[in-house]
């Protein structure tokens, strides 16, 4: 080799170096303001055994017990930054929170235990696997299954408000089948799928408008499977469009085409999701009213969390989707995390009670919550950055599957 040859050979090795640097750094100024602030949640926190929700009303931290639906947000947070910093030292502290939720594994009185494991002990098995994490994983399917009707062919979501519906299903319930598509691929006994499977179907059949946006609460009669009301729990009417469920039905039916990859499950992704990227009243930056029927908007608050929710979405859809769609779906996220990422959205760090977004909500009809930091968005928003980086280096697929 001459020196000619070695000058070239030298430079093109720089290039592709800085050029791998550059996608993985591409979020690194983000990503410092979320260490800081996970360190300044973490330092509040540690001598609890409750784990954090939102700000209450009166600016304190509202800490949660494990039972609560939100529990396994926070350590799912910081298993997704031992993720992105390979630092064992917040992998140690995501299985000391993870560890707050262990008795969860037999609560048999929810659907959301689906949210609280999956997010703690999924994400931290599917970082750092581990024979005891499987086993709680596993224990914690067998209680959500418990909740299955054959009848009704779908899991109960609520056991509250007895006086209002026999046997709720709300739209957030198939964020839970992810947990039951794993348990057949770990366990290979395919009655979680079958029941996963029962549950998506009966959903897409009951759930949906003709204009392809949700309801929140389906009732039904659970000795006879049919359906009795549809109604809402959180958004502004029974009609109206609640962001949050909308985010919910474009991420659980995209889920359930990776795990089933039934074309059913595709197209109702995608026409949930082209629902939302072109209504009318969604706002430039791309972060929605908390719902979109509020007749205060443009004065109605935004919900950081369905955004973030959204975001992490697209960019799996978008791995499923033509390439027309494909780069309509990524530039969509893109869009909403340049936003969040954004001092309006980010807090700055010390602040917001070491919440990473500001500007989500929760109950609205309860005034609960209500333009508030709330654990979740923090967590998709943490997905959605890991997931773009992954799309651009060609890695999601994989890590998906
Ligand atoms: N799963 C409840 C909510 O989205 O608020």
């Amino acid at each position: 080799m001459n020196f000619k040859s070695i000058f070239t050979f030298l430079m093109t090795l720089s290039l592709c170096v800085s050029c791998v640097k550059s996608t993985k750094t591409k979020n690194d100024k983000v990503f410092q303001t979320i260490d800081l602030q996970l360190q300044g949640m973490v330092d509040e926190t540690s001598d609890s055994n409750r784990l954090p929700r939102c700000t209450n009303e009166d600016g304190s931290l509202r800490m949660v017990r494990a039972s609560d639906w939100t529990s396994g947000f926070f350590p799912g947070v910081l298993w997704l930054q031992y993720q992105y910093t390979q630092e064992d030292k917040w992998k140690t502290l995501a299985q000391g929170y993870t560890s707050r939720l262990e008795k969860q594994q037999f609560n048999t009185r929810t659907h959301d235990v689906g949210f609280m494991m999956y997010c703690s002990y999924g994400t931290g098995y599917r970082l750092a696997p581990s024979p005891e994490y499987k086993e709680i994983l596993l224990n914690t399917a067998n209680s959500l299954m418990t909740r299955y009707n054959p009848q009704v062919k779908c899991i109960r979501s609520w056991d509250h408000n007895k006086d209002k519906w026999d046997f709720p299903v709300i739209i957030d319930n198939m964020m839970n089948l992810e947990l039951l598509f794993w348990a057949t691929e770990v366990s290979g006994d395919s009655s979680y799928y079958e029941v996963a499977m029962n549950h998506a179907l009966t959903t897409l059949a009951n759930h949906f408008r003709p204009d392809n946006s949700c309801y929140h609460v389906v009732a039904y009669n659970p000795e006879t499977g049919a359906v009795e009301k549809k109604n809402t729990h959180q958004g502004y009417a029974h009609e109206s469009v609640w962001s949050r469920g909308q985010a919910w039905a474009i991420y659980g039916y995209t889920l359930s085409y990776r795990a089933s990859g039934d074309e059913r499950f595709l197209a109702q992704a995608e026409k949930v999701a082209h629902f939302m990227m072109n209504h009318p009243k969604l706002p430039e930056d791309k972060i929605p009213y908390w719902d979109l029927d509020d007749p205060t908007i443009p004065q109605a608050p935004r919900d950081a969390s369905a955004a973030a929710v959204i975001s992490s979405a697209l960019y799996e859809l978008a791995l499923y989707s033509d390439e027309d769609h494909k780069a309509e779906y990524k530039a969509f996220a893109d869009e909403i995390l340049s936003s969040l990422s954004s001092p309006a959205y980010l807090a700055e760090v010390g602040s917001n009670n070491h919440f990473l977004l500001k500007h989500s909500v929760g109950n609205m009809p309860k005034a609960d919550e209500v333009d508030e930091p709330i654990i979740y968005a923090d967590y998709y928003f943490m997905e959605a950055l890991l997931r773009q980086a992954d799309f651009e280096n060609g890695t999601l697929l994989k890590k998906l599957k």
